[in-house]
């Protein structure tokens, strides 16, 4: 059987990662983070398609391309995680395991950072650990799609 899929989706201003108010968000860049998931999509034996973009219709259109070629969706939608139902709804359509993901603790920040229109179409949420958050979100997933694997 051929290697799963995982996408990988960032949304707006963290292209800027790296330059980006590092008291808050760390000095590594996206490219960095991006690495560090092939690395450890490849020790778990799942292929990774890496994709950021500033724009929501985009990213609608990248969450629908992973119906078609992933099993299953790590989404850092950023400040669209707090205003978007188009991403919701994207989520929820394609079905796919879906883990929201936040480099911050978005909980211990702003007021207007607490809600997520994401948390509720994603089986679980992971934030404040940095780079961290995106491979432990690798792991969550892994676990879940090998499970799938096995029923
Ligand atoms: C973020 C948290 C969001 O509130 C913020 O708008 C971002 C980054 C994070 O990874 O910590 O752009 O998603």
């Amino acid at each position: 059987m051929s290697m799963k899929t995982i996408y990988i989706l960032n949304g707006p201003n963290l292209n800027l990662l790296g330059q980006r108010e590092p008291h808050i968000y760390g000095h590594d860049t996206l490219a960095t983070i991006e690495g560090l998931c092939r690395t450890k999509a490849k020790a778990l034996g799942f292929e990774i398609s890496f994709h950021q973009s500033n724009i929501e219709g985009e990213l609608v259109s990248l969450i629908q391309e992973a119906r078609e070629k992933a099993q299953g969706l790590i989404i850092n939608a950023a400040s669209y995680t707090h205003t978007s139902i188009a991403l919701h709804d994207a989520v929820k359509a394609v079905g796919l395991p879906a883990i929201e993901v936040h480099l911050s603790n978005v909980h211990a920040r702003e007021a207007f950072r607490h809600h997520s229109y994401m948390a509720a179409a994603t089986r679980g949420v992971i934030c404040g650990f940095g780079p961290q958050s995106y491979t432990l979100a690798l792991d969550a997933l892994a676990h879940i799609l090998n499970q799938k694997e096995k029923a």
